[in-house]
């Protein structure tokens, strides 16, 4: 009788877990969901969630550099730093800060600054990468960055990876931005609605795949 309890018990504890598991693991940035189900189209149940709709975020960002004009929404922006905020860093240092820029002065200057990134002028918001000056600095602001350009696709918005890491305009950039001198440069991220559908041409799975070894 008491073993019994004890195992009803163990298996609400369980489930309980379970859900709160299955609440973490959803991401944050997919919550807003309109964009998202456009994405997966009907089987989109709402609850976005799993490998499935994540995969499928992955799998359909493409570079973006042509955008309407239609402002991107402020929370959208924050959802967007929130998912580059918790992305992986060697020791969990969270070397990063973000600056999001939507005053078209300073847009304008940010774009002027580039070489390869004069479009930043024309989008809505550009999101500029700043690291301490740490070990692994780049890999870390680097998968900030990919975050930044996944959570963008899961709100329907298009983006486009602009480098900023060794790049000579990076002190300009710092300078234009305000940013302290010790921070660096890794990327800018112009954002907006797409306007373009580019599809640049990615190795087969099967030209990139070696099981066990090369
Ligand atoms: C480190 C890095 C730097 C990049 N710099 C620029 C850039 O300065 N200007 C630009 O238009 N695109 C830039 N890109 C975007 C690439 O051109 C683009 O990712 C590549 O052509 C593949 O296309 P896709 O993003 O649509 O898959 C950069 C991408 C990476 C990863």
């Amino acid at each position: 009788m008491v073993r019994g309890l004890l195992l009803d018990y163990r298996v609400a504890c369980d489930f309980i877990i379970s859900i709160k598991r299955d609440r973490d693991a959803m991401p944050q940035c997919a919550v807003p969901g309109q964009s998202l189900k456009k994405v997966m189209g009907k089987q989109s149940s709402g609850y976005i969630g799993g490998t499935m709709a994540v995969t499928e975020i992955l799998k359909t960002r493409r570079s973006v550099r042509k955008f309407t004009d239609r402002k991107i929404e402020k929370e959208i922006l924050e959802d967007i730093i929130d998912c580059a905020r918790l992305a992986p860093s060697a020791n969990n240092v969270q070397p990063w800060e973000f600056v999001v820029v939507t005053d078209p002065e300073i847009k304008k200057k940010t774009s002027d600054a580039t070489d390869h990134g004069r479009f930043i002028e024309e989008a809505p918001a550009c999101i500029a990468v700043f690291c301490m000056d740490t070990k692994y600095y780049l890999e870390d602001g680097c998968a900030a960055t990919e975050n930044i350009l996944l959570a963008a696709n899961a709100h329907g918005l298009g983006s486009c990876w602009v480098a900023g890491d060794k790049k000579k305009y990076a002190e300009d950039i710092k300078l234009i931005l305000g940013v302290r001198e010790e921070l660096k440069l890794v990327s800018l991220i112009p954002l907006g609605y797409s306007e373009e559908k580019v599809r640049m041409k990615k190795r087969k799975l099967q030209q990139v795949i070696h099981w066990e070894k090369f």
